[in-house]
């Protein structure tokens, strides 16, 4: 069995490295192990180019991106440490998730359903914001199966050591074990009943949305309790089909910009140079 970590912090002995290296210790010792911390690799901002579609076609983009997903490739099992910056998910998560849309006409081959579990770390009580629905999405347009998700408060890098995390760690390292979900959610709390997210739109009329997923449906409190019922939907965004699906909206959108490129050369140009734009002095 083969795990990969991912690191998503820049912080060396932080509580992300802490968090995979403790459950690494914590896996079978045969198991193969391998650790990526995502800021040492060179991963550029995706241009928009849309070079990548259609199914075909690769990023044109010549940096480490390849390196990461060859290495979640070849996993069978992925564990990603993150901690929360900003309230949302460290930049190297967001920066590789932007790039995401060059796999996205290719699903098959990356959408093999493998483990993953995630932790999240953050500093300041109720400053979590969305960095657990963010970096379980990350998993997810990779084709991975998240199927536990834990987030702890824990500013100080070690400050994860504690026996409560720790034995939550260990929980986690089990499930890779036995291939078992595992639940950290809170029980006061409501849940998309498809993705897990806790970001849901709900309107006055009594209908829900998620905002990650798309999900949606209606709510009820007749018995005092809020319930959530799902209408039924033609694919799950992150699902195959779902990944497919949205691989093919883009490369519509790619051929509707080529049967209207002269068009859109025209109504550009006058956009191009602009008068206003101003930049750093290089000279100084
Ligand atoms: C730039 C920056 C932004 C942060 N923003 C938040 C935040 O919005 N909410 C929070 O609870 N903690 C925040 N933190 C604290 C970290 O999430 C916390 O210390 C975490 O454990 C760091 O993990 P690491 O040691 O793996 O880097 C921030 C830290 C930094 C450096």
């Amino acid at each position: 069995m083969k795990v990969l970590g991912l690191v998503a912090s820049p912080r060396r002995a932080g509580n992300s490295d802490i968090i995979v290296q403790e459950m690494m210790n914590m896996l079978p010792q045969e198991w193969k192990k391998e650790i990526i911390r995502l800021s040492d690799l060179r991963i550029d901002s995706c241009t928009a180019c849309y070079a990548c579609l259609p199914k075909d076609k690769q990023c044109v983009i010549g940096d480490d991106l390849t390196f990461l997903l060859d290495h979640i490739k070849a996993a069978d099992k992925v564990i990603i440490a993150a901690p929360v910056y900003s309230l949302g998910q460290h930049t190297t998560i967001k920066l590789i998730n932007d790039r995401m849309i060059s796999i996205l006409s290719k699903g098959d081959e990356y959408f093999t359903g493998k483990q993953c579990v995630i932790v999240i770390s953050h500093g300041v009580k109720d400053w979590e914001g969305y960095a657990r629905e963010a970096t379980m999405h990350f998993a997810r347009f990779f084709g991975l199966n998240v199927t536990g998700v834990l987030v702890v408060q824990a500013a100080l890098p070690g400050d994860v050591l504690n026996p409560e995390i720790m034995g939550k760690m260990d929980a986690l390292a089990q499930s890779l074990v036995d291939n078992t979900p595992v639940d950290f959610t809170d029980p006061e709390l409501v849940y998309c009943p498809e993705c897990g997210s806790s970001m849901l739109q709900v309107s006055r009329k009594g209908k829900w949305r998620c905002v990650m997923c798309a999900s949606e449906g209606e709510w009820t409190n007749d018995t005092g309790e809020f319930t959530l019922s799902r209408m039924p939907q033609a694919h799950r965004r992150f699902t195959l089909e779902g990944i497919t699906a949205h691989g093919c909206v883009l490369t519509g959108i790619k051929e509707q910009f080529l049967q209207r490129k002269a068009q859109a050369v025209e109504i550009r140009k006058k956009y191009r140079k602009g008068s206003f734009w101003i930049k750093p002095d290089s000279s100084q």
